[in-house]
């Protein structure tokens, strides 16, 4: 069986919505300290809607896949839509990544959430922190 999914190659290939958006309301940067992979999401929201998104992804083919794959799941979706989709929505999207490959759909996951993240921020829009987890509010970060 190949490596990876015709899906994938697909995205990799062809990925779509990369780039940015000048005027973004929310820009979400991750990154994997291990491979060193980053990703870049932004985001157009209208009324509580992902009107457009765009990423820029400088790592692995799965994670320009499992970025690429993340922004056709996320536009047109409310805001809360988007929160609730996981790595592995994005991984079952793909028809699947290697093991040591699922990682790469975690940036997706992480990138959607921090640009969302940095929305409300900016906005001033109550929202739950343990949505997102917060490097200034972990106890073993805030020392290092
Ligand atoms: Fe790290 Fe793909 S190898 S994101």
């Amino acid at each position: 069986m190949a490596l990876y999914t015709e899906t994938v190659m697909d995205h990799f290939m062809n990925p779509r919505n990369v780039g940015s958006i000048d005027d973004a309301d929310g820009i979400g940067e991750v990154g994997n300290a291990k491979c060193g992979d980053i990703m870049k999401m932004y985001l157009k929201i209208e009324d509580g809607v992902i009107t457009d998104v765009k990423f820029e992804t400088f790592g692995c083919g799965s994670a320009i896949a499992s970025s690429s794959m993340a922004t056709e799941m996320i536009k047109g979706k409310t805001i809360e839509e988007a929160l609730k989709i996981t790595n592995k929505d994005v991984v079952d999207a793909l028809g699947g990544l290697p093991v040591h490959k699922l990682h790469c759909s975690v940036l997706a996951e992480e990138s959607i959430k921090a640009a969302v993240k940095a929305y409300y921020d900016r906005e001033g829009i109550e929202y739950d922190h343990t949505q997102f987890p917060d490097v200034d509010e972990c106890e073993t970060c805030r020392y290092v």
